[in-house]
């Protein structure tokens, strides 16, 4: 993976060659002062004026009166938390929220927040103000990666990282279902492989539509996506939706910052043992991609390709600094193994 992969896979490049195949989004250029503060541990998390009483109540709890690098108002009241404000930016935000129905999906470059949904009072990425992405973008490490180390992992890294504009993508919110998620990888213009993207979960409609999803899946990849992008190797994420339609969700980099689900990254490099799905069958003309999914409800996963983003807890597991979590885990694996055997016996 070369780092002008990379910069050919952030939305404002895709974004503009895919639009008719894709999710309504807008695209604001980052003001630097936006960048400083997202990037800035001490400030706190969301702007006055923006924030609801409760979050700020538990904002500002009592030992935090003590931290100097905190900017606090002149008022006394632990209530009234003053935070940078950017009332242009703000209000072209709100504009483009607007503009696509009040309710949506924010990126930064190439990453969504994934990793802090659980922060949000909703417990989603779908936001409706400035404040909601402020709240998401400063509590995610994924968005962080895309500000201080986009270029991890490429080949080149000795060549100058090429410059990068920093742009908020807020795109229209869209109920996605995640059994109807997949992975596309695509090596030399071909597409090699397709992947459940939810692969924790077991999803009954894709094994029995196997043969008709990936037949959907090639389509729209060979009518409408092929040699149309900037690289031969990248990684498509598309939706299939209720009436078979399919949509692209995301482009990534055919490379290890980008998960590569239910294969391995060595696997996909290789183009080894990528065996053709059955669903080839009624198409002898061409060998289709591999095609995986999760084919039961008990599922663990330990991809070493998830390292990159793998959870805290995991980590502590695996280096034995959490005695409670180990006994959870095991806990979690006996019920498994108890699950099996049940079903062995059914
Ligand atoms: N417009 C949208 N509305 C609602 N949910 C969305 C929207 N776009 C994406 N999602 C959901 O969020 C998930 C992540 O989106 P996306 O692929 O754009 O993020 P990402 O940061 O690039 O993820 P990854 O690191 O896996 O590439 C999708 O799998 C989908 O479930
Ligand atoms: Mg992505």
């Amino acid at each position: 993976m070369k780092k002008e992969q990379v910069v050919n896979c952030q939305f404002s490049v895709w974004y503009p060659i895919f639009k008719k195949f894709t999710i309504k989004s807008s695209i604001l250029p980052l003001p630097q002062n936006v960048i400083d503060y997202l990037l800035d541990d001490g400030t706190l998390v969301v702007p006055e004026g923006s924030i609801s009483s409760q979050q700020t109540h538990n904002d500002s709890s009592s030992d935090s009166e003590a931290d100097d690098d905190v900017q606090w108002s002149d008022d006394e009241s632990t209530e009234t938390v003053k935070a940078p404000e950017f009332p242009e930016f703000n209000a072209k935000v709100l504009e483009a929220i607007n503009a696509l129905g009040g309710r949506v999906f924010p990126k930064l470059n190439w990453s969504a927040p994934r990793d802090a949904n659980w922060i949000a009072l909703n417990s989603s990425l779908e936001c409706q103000s400035l404040s909601d992405i402020f709240l998401l973008f400063k509590s995610s490490d994924f968005v962080t990666h895309d500000l201080t180390q986009p270029f991890i992992h490429c080949s080149d890294a000795d060549s100058a990282d090429p410059v990068i504009s920093y742009e908020l993508a807020l795109r229209k919110w869209s109920e996605l279902t995640p059994g109807g998620e997949f992975r596309c990888f695509v090596k030399e213009h071909k597409l090699i492989a397709i992947s459940q993207r939810d692969y924790t979960q077991h999803y009954h409609h894709i094994s029995k539509q196997e043969a008709s999803i990936s037949h959907s899946l090639q389509g729209f990849f060979r009518d409408h996506i092929q040699y149309k992008f900037l690289d031969d190797d990248y990684v498509l994420d598309v939706y299939r939706d209720s009436c078979g339609r399919v949509w692209l969700i995301d482009i990534n980099p055919f490379g290890p910052v980008t998960d590569s689900l239910l294969f391995t990254w060595e696997e996909l490099s290789s183009g080894s043992g990528l065996t053709a799905s059955q669903a080839q069958d009624d198409m002898p003309q061409e060998e289709g991609p591999a095609f995986r999914y999760t084919t039961s409800e008990v599922t663990v996963q330990p991809s070493p390709c998830l390292s990159y983003r793998m959870p805290r807890d995991f980590v502590d597991l695996s280096t034995g600094e959490d005695a409670y979590k180990l006994i959870d885990f095991l806990k979690l694996t006996k019920r498994h193994q108890e699950a099996e055997e049940s079903e062995g016996e059914a």
